[in-house]
């Protein structure tokens, strides 16, 4: 079967790496590029580390950078943000405080640059002169793929989905309303939502239930490859936050959101409850970045899947099999 083509739009970001892992090895996929934008760092440390990982990883996909911030959102002085993460307990290992994405994956340095082209323009170029569809892959802040639907409609055409990690409907976490990727951009995310292409939303509702636990973190450790010991850290550091901060109904488990993305685009039975529905972004005040998820027996036009449930165990087999195709011989450094 042919390979399907693939851009991620990536705020790297521990679980944005493992999706890049994910969909640089996966048999399944032809990663054509990657985008960055910022979010979990900023721009600089978000392109550089994925430069690094794409070194790390021995491949020579390019990297397009992309916007530093939100295309309005903070244009507005007065936007309501609760500032709730700083009222959570610090997640703390061998005596120090570490964070969910560090500021530098632990990874070798590189020379590598981003290409020129903005990645907006990218999406632009790019679709418009291919001859395939493409699956595109937000993962962060939905700023790139937002403007690049604002500046050429007619791309959509190209597109053969949009699978966002995004959203949330019973589960949250930047706000009680929203989810960090939306709350960040969520005219972007308005967007996309009405652009008229196959969205797939993978939100936490999902990716709270197809969790990685510590056990499956030792199955990618026996693996013994680069990537699956790499994979292994950032998702066992994930877990340590969780486990400080944003506790899980599985005990010991981290939510890669990311990579769930990845392993629907490999098999899309590891979301296992996706409703055609009407999804719509809130955006204004209170209520800024919260998908509105219509579940009516009569709801407005549906347009897009939201995805409820994921199974993690075949989400863990659909990692292992794509972390033991690697064959890097790159080190995972001590964290600093
Ligand atoms: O809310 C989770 C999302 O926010 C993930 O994509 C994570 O990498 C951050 O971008
Ligand atoms: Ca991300």
């Amino acid at each position: 079967m042919a390979k399907r083509k693939v851009i991620l739009d990536v705020d790297t970001g521990s679980d944005d790496a493992v999706a890049l892992c994910a969909a640089v090895l996966s048999p399944d996929i032809e990663l054509v590029a990657a985008c960055s934008v910022w979010g979990n760092q900023p721009i600089e440390n978000t392109t550089d580390n994925t430069l690094r990982l794409f070194e790390a990883l021995g491949v020579d996909i390019p990297v397009y950078r992309g916007c530093d911030t939100a295309m309005t959102k903070y244009l507005c002085k007065n936007y309501v943000e609760l500032d709730a993460w700083r009222l959570r307990p610090k997640a703390m290992r061998g005596g120090k405080e570490i964070s969910m994405h560090s500021a530098h994956l632990p990874l070798a340095p590189t020379n590598r640059k981003a290409e020129d082209m903005p990645a907006a323009c990218f999406y632009v170029d790019y679709l418009r002169k291919s001859k395939e569809k493409v699956t595109l892959i937000p993962v962060g802040p939905l700023t790139n793929v937002g403007l690049a639907l604002r500046i050429a409609p007619d791309i959509v055409d190209k597109i053969e989905e949009i699978v966002i990690m995004g959203g949330g409907s019973k589960i949250t976490n930047h706000d009680p309303w929203s989810e960090s990727n939306i709350f960040h951009d969520p005219e972007a995310a308005q967007i996309i939502a009405e652009c008229g292409a196959r969205v797939v939303w993978v939100p936490l509702d999902a990716t709270h239930r197809a969790v990685i636990t510590l056990d499956d973190c030792k199955r990618f450790r026996d693996i013994g490859t680069f990537a699956a010991n790499f994979c292994a850290s950032q998702c066992e550091q994930r877990i340590i936050n969780h486990d400080a901060g944003q506790p899980l109904d599985i005990p010991h488990a981290a939510a890669v959101h990311d990579a769930l993305c990845v392993a629907y685009v490999i098999d899309p039975t590891v979301l296992t409850d996706l409703r055609h529905c009407h999804v719509e972004i809130g955006l204004d005040g209170y209520g800024s970045g919260q998908t509105i998820v219509d579940q009516r027996a009569y709801p407005l036009e549906r347009n897009g899947w939201f995805a409820f449930d994921g199974d993690r165990f075949k989400f863990v087999d659909i990692l292992c099999d794509c972390f033991q195709r690697d064959k890097s011989t790159a080190q995972v450094l001590e964290e600093a």
